[in-house]
């Protein structure tokens, strides 16, 4: 246990189709038909793969962080993705996880052990074509990255077109571009190393002719399909793709070039076709256009994006996707209508229930959430350093080396599990903690005393104020949360705080 406070402290501080006929919620029996067909399929065995993917001829969700997620990832291959990239996924953040078969939903988890995070979530219907994208800057932590993931999914790719800093300085994204020894290492180490293919992701170079002698050189590795972004490492979207560079590419290689950069000219399926003519290619990645709406796969023409949003939010539902990224993946896809009243009310939503009422879906949302918790779900709710050290078998990982004695709070604390939700309390005056102080004030009970453990990146607070201890029993990711955490928990307990109110809100469940 490390103690990092110890004293008192006072406060912290779409209207378009609105109406279209969406899907209606699904039948809780038939999820669960789902989740039972996938334990009789033997979820989380490890398997061959049916067929070795084949990337020539195929529409592809290209790999876009925060919203390549699982619920994203279903939905595009619902609407005719034959193939979906994952959102780019650090090599160290997945040597940090563990693999976890998740029965309650049916998926495979690969939890983050220092704070419970889901760092990639899988499942069976996506197996045969899901490609996780990799950010790396080192062949050999490469190929322990893939080692632990390289059942569970179809392809990895290695990122070598991301031009943000973070990737450049660490060595990863375009960096790659610039050191081609460095790049052909990686990826002829993942080849020779890995059961399942591989490929990469580049940008153009200025020069066509370099693009093309890079291209070749990276395909000598042995590497399945490279994809190919029409921009260099300084263009932006706005940008025009440049689509005869690609052309280029895919006249010169003998493996599949993956055409991307053209959802500025894609507004509906037949324009995926013409950008595959126009750059010569068979396969496209597409990225924006899917990301605004990811009917763009349908053969028969994009659904309304209310529609599409009602499948969103019920994938997301099923396979409890954290509230924060269901909430950027349909900001993203509201894009304008953000400025509509119901745009405005989304932006207002925090959690996935929230979110999901504005759409008619949050009955089912909270069902949905209860019959997760009633089968021994280890939500973010559950999610506590004793759980993560006894599941995760990394002898490195640093919760291991704690000590646990003194964690579970004796019986004289009042301990409830709630969790503390920023966007119910606007106004820093409505702060948990704010609260506490007035009404100890008002009682003339002196100051609050906040003391919170920290255990890799988890945070435990409890509250004493005047003799008495508060605590909530969910670990949150920052001690400012934890501290208002115990003390809402305290305004329950003393009746400032209704504690259906709490549950009507969300803070517990
Ligand atoms: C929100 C967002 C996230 C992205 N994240 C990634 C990523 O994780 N890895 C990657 O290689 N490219 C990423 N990209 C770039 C896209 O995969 C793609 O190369 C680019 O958007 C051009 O394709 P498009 O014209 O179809 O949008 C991202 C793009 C967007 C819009």
């Amino acid at each position: 246990m490390t103690a990092i406070e110890d004293g008192s402290s006072t406060t912290g501080s779409g209207e378009k189709n609105v109406d279209s006929c969406g899907p209606s919620a699904p039948s809780a029996e038939g999820r669960l038909q789902d989740v039972a067909e996938a334990k009789a399929n033997g979820i989380g065995e490890v398997r061959p793969h049916v067929n070795r993917l084949s990337y020539s001829g195929k529409t592809i969700l290209a790999p876009m962080v925060r919203v390549g997620t699982l619920p994203m990832r279903l939905l595009a291959l619902e609407f005719g993705a034959d193939i979906v990239y994952s959102e780019e996924l650090i090599d160290w953040k997945l040597l940090r996880s563990f693999r976890r078969v998740n029965e309650v939903l049916g998926t495979i988890d690969f939890v983050d052990e220092t704070d419970g995070t889901i760092v990639f979530r899988t499942c069976a219907r996506e197996r045969e074509q899901v490609v996780l994208q990799m950010g790396t800057s080192d062949p050999q932590r490469a190929l322990k990255a893939g080692k632990l993931v390289e059942n569970d999914v179809a392809g990895i790719d290695i990122n070598m077109g991301c031009p943000k800093e973070f990737s450049v300085k660490g060595g990863m994204g375009v960096a790659l571009m610039a050191d081609l020894a460095k790049a052909k290492n990686i990826l002829r180490t993942l080849v020779n190393g890995l059961r399942c293919p591989v490929t990469c992701k580049v940008r153009v170079l200025s020069d066509i002719d370099a693009t093309v002698a890079v291209c070749q050189s990276l395909a000598e590795t042995g590497i399945s399909a490279i994809g190919v972004h029409g921009r260099t490492r300084d263009e932006r979207p706005q940008h025009s793709n440049r689509n005869h560079y690609i052309k280029a590419v895919a006249k010169a290689l003998s493996i599949p070039v993956i055409a991307n950069g053209g959802s500025k000219e894609i507004e509906c399926f037949e324009d995926i076709g013409k950008f595959c003519t126009e750059t010569g290619c068979s396969s496209v990645m597409i990225a924006r256009a899917a990301e605004w709406n990811v009917s763009i796969f349908r053969r028969n023409g994009r659904l309304p994006l209310d529609e599409v949003i009602k499948k969103y939010l019920v994938l997301s539902v099923d396979f409890d996707n954290n509230g924060s990224n269901t909430k950027y993946c349909v900001q993203n896809m509201l894009r304008e209508l953000q400025e509509t009243p119901r745009g405005k009310l989304f932006l207002e939503a925090q959690t996935l229930e929230q979110i999901c009422a504005i759409w008619d879906l949050g009955d089912y949302c909270r069902k949905r959430q209860l019959e997760f918790k009633a089968s021994g779900l280890l939500g973010r709710r559950e999610v506590c350093p004793q759980v993560l050290r006894q599941e995760s078998s990394d002898i490195q990982s640093p919760l291991k080396k704690m000590k646990f004695d003194d964690h579970c709070p004796p019986d004289d604390i009042v301990t409830m599990k709630v969790a503390y939700l920023r966007s119910l309390y606007p106004s820093d005056n409505d702060l948990p903690k704010t609260r506490v102080l007035a009404w100890s004030r008002s009682q003339k009970l002196g100051m609050p005393v906040y003391k919170t453990v920290q255990e890799g990146k988890l945070f435990q607070s409890v509250l004493t104020l005047s003799g008495k201890q508060y605590t909530s029993s969910m670990w949150e990711k920052n001690k400012r949360w934890a501290e208002q955490g115990a003390a809402l928990v305290c305004l329950c307990s003393v009746g400032q705080v209704d504690l259906a109110t709490l549950k009507a809100d969300g803070s517990i469940l």
